[in-house]
């Protein structure tokens, strides 16, 4: 799995240009699903067929990542660029950037910024050219970048760009390779511009119309030096969402999960989470409402090029989707 997640996670795919990262998955599941089509948003929707007497379940995982768009390029070919999704200043000076055409660039701040009146505006990005022509030969306005980080194998952890959501998707691929005759039948979603707003899963939350929803995104943790208090540990199992700030998880959704990880024996720990939000957060306000729960992921250093995950955790996570897939559903939903 280790080799499945390198690839899903090194690809290129901010929100809106995501599809590098479908294209990839659809390869990796095209012997596995039932049907895979396409949605107007880009989302890549995997279906397993299961018993007549199944419900339907919707599991989504984001296939963007955070980056940056140029908005600028001054007389000297330095470019200037506004976020693409929750981009924080404090991991930019010094980190790279990645275009689609592979063009690869410094981002580093003006001469006279202090640290603490960092802002977006006082960063630039060098791509090594020396005129404004020079950088257009390589790149334009409009145009969209990643954050450029390589996949280290730590051992038990795994750290990368685009974890988020990469690892959901990772799991996803995985479930389905190991499901036959599921009883409920699958939609797997690979959604599209989560991070600007849950703008896939809308979509194909809408058309699916699903008897439940479950998104597989990363969360916080608490367990890092001097770490906002918060009960979600790497390492420590799936991640059962409470609350966020798009969801309250349905208590039925909630509780099935957990009795699930119990009979069994999946290692998991309940997660409220203060500020951030999933798929999940559009898909249970979807038509007249979807019974909706999110599986996380535990991650540290969310938002940074470094994100870090547990492989149990991962596998966890794995093991939960796939009790849920053969989950009796009459009567919970
Ligand atoms: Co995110
Ligand atoms: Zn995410």
């Amino acid at each position: 799995m280790k080799a499945i997640i390198e690839q899903l996670t090194q690809a290129f795919g901010p929100s809106g240009y995501e599809t590098e990262v479908t294209a990839l998955i659809r390869e990796m599941i095209k012997d596995q699903a039932d049907e895979i089509r396409t949605d107007v948003l880009g989302n890549l929707i995997a279906v397993k067929n299961g018993s007549p007497d199944g419900k339907k379940i919707m599991f989504a995982a984001h296939t963007d990542e955070i980056g940056i768009v140029i908005t600028y390029i001054d007389d000297k070919g330095f470019l200037r660029f506004s976020n693409v999704g929750g981009v924080g200043i404090a991991t930019l000076v010094g980190s790279r950037v990645r275009f689609a055409n592979g063009t690869i660039g410094v981002i580093y701040q003006e001469g006279k910024t202090q640290w603490k009146e960092l802002t977006l505006d006082k960063l630039y990005i060098d791509i090594g050219a020396t005129s404004r022509e020079e950088a257009l030969q390589k790149v334009r306005v409009g145009e969209f970048g990643i954050f450029h980080r390589d996949f280290a194998d730590l051992g038990g952890r795994l750290v990368s760009k685009a974890m988020d959501d990469r690892i959901g998707c990772a799991v996803l691929v995985e479930a389905l390779k190991r499901i036959s005759n599921p009883k409920n039948t699958l939609y797997f979603v690979f959604t599209t511009q989560e991070e600007v707003g849950l703008r896939g899963a809308r979509t194909a939350a809408f058309g699916i119309e699903p008897d439940l929803g479950v998104a597989l995104d990363v969360t916080l943790t608490g367990d890092t030096p001097e770490a906002f208090p918060m009960a979600v540990e790497l390492g420590k199992g799936a991640a059962i969402k409470v609350k966020d700030s798009s969801l309250i998880a349905h208590p039925r959704v909630k509780d099935l999960m957990v009795e699930l990880c119990e009979t069994k024996g999946i290692p998991y720990q309940m997660e409220v989470l203060a500020r951030g939000g999933t798929d999940a957060g559009a898909i249970h306000v979807s038509k007249e409402g979807v019974p909706s729960g999110t599986i996380s992921i535990p991650s540290r250093y969310v938002h940074s090029p470094s994100e870090m995950v547990d492989l149990g955790d991962v596998q966890a996570c794995v093991d939960l989707v796939l009790a849920i897939a053969q989950a009796d559903l009459e009567g919970v939903i």
